[in-house]
């Protein structure tokens, strides 16, 4: 009986020294001392011993017992201490390395543009108002005092669809001005959005491209008069080219939706292959403007005695290549990486007027 613990006490702690880790070392414990494991089994049979033995041999058993417990307690507490040392170094950081490198993605000029303009009329109090891509006759020409024969129409250089709605074939819009009419139908005045968004003429050299972006502007109350519309863009041209004072000028002009029209300049410096916004003697056109037409108004049944209102369109490509000094129209249409590595914004930089609008 002596020999036979001995024997097991020595398996049992030879199998706790040889426990290379954790799980190795649960495995002894549960072979030894589990619920049929060999010391509990060797316990088990103490009943079968003649009481005068059992005594004796119960006490025996309960010391092996307990030895063999703490002997457990220790080793898996060495074993916890190197599996911490070993997790140590298997995880090291190496702090010298380079840091990853920001997210590949940018920002498309005219994204960035877009969301900029946006950011400043909305200091303003204008909402941003939306229309189709393809609109038909009566939204994109008629409603806008550009009757069928009239010379503003080959001006347009209209993609027409073979799809036809009453009669007359459908159209991808020529400007965003359709969204005015648009704006003016859905809802009661006073009005003030705008309305950035694409358009498409059949036009394409290195200041075209069939398909480019504008945005409207529509500002409809009862008293709203010019002054309102130059202070208006005025203020525009200063917070975009982000500069105090930007030279601009109101020349006059012919749209068959606004009366007056005039079209903005803002002055600029060309040298040989730079352009400078807001200083020097040249001045460069960036939007049409004026008073809405009273036929526009009555088309969309608003009482021109009542109401008026000033409206105005600019190219978004185009101060985005002014502001950004970006020389060709295309590019921005080609999807080429590496232009849009250099020309584009990161991300996470959403403009705001009040933490700037570039940086
Ligand atoms: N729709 C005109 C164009 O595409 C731009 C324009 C001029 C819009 C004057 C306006 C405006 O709202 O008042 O050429």
């Amino acid at each position: 009986m002596e020999a036979e613990l001995q024997r097991l006490r020595e398996g049992v702690l030879a199998g706790l020294a040889g426990a290379a880790d954790l799980r190795a070392l649960d495995e002894v414990r549960v072979a030894a001392l589990g619920k049929k494991g060999s010391v509990t089994e060797l316990v088990k049979s103490l009943g079968a011993l003649p009481p005068e033995q059992r005594r004796e041999a119960g006490q025996s058993f309960n010391a092996l017992k307990r030895e063999l417990e703490e002997a457990l307690t220790v080793r898996k507490a060495e074993l916890e201490k190197s599996a911490v040392a070993a997790r140590l170094v298997a995880e090291r950081i190496d702090v010298t390395l380079p840091p990853r490198e920001r997210p590949e993605g940018r920002i498309h000029p005219v994204s960035q543009v877009t969301d900029e303009i946006v950011a400043i009329f909305a200091d303003m109090g204008f909402a941003v108002a939306e229309g189709p891509d393809i609109e038909d006759d009566w939204h994109n020409f008629e409603a806008l005092n550009i009757p069928p024969e009239h010379p503003a129409r080959q001006m347009h250089d209209t993609f027409y669809l073979e799809a036809l709605q009453d009669g007359a074939p459908l159209l991808l819009r020529t400007h965003t001005s359709p969204v005015q009419i648009r704006t003016m139908l859905a809802g009661k005045p006073p009005f003030r959005i705008i309305a950035p968004g694409r358009t498409y003429r059949r036009d394409s050299d290195m200041t075209h491209t069939p398909m480019f972006h504008q945005v409207e502007g529509l500002v409809i109350d009862r008293e709203t008069h010019m002054g309102h519309l130059k202070g208006c863009l005025i203020d525009f041209v200063g917070a975009f080219f982000e500069r105090d004072q930007v030279p601009v000028r109101f020349r006059p002009s012919y749209f068959p939706f606004t009366e007056p029209s005039a079209e903005m300049d803002v002055g600029c410096r060309r040298s040989r292959d730079e352009l400078l916004i807001g200083e020097g003697s040249d001045w460069l056109e960036i939007l049409g403007c004026g008073m809405v037409h009273p036929r526009v108004l009555q088309a969309v049944g608003l009482d021109p005695d009542e109401w008026q209102g000033f409206a105005f369109g600019m190219g978004i490509d185009r101060v985005a290549m002014l502001k950004y000094g970006i020389p060709d129209l295309r590019t921005f249409f080609e999807s080429d990486l590496r232009w849009i590595r250099h020309y584009g914004f990161l991300p996470l930089d959403v403009p705001s007027t009040y933490a700037g609008l570039s940086r």
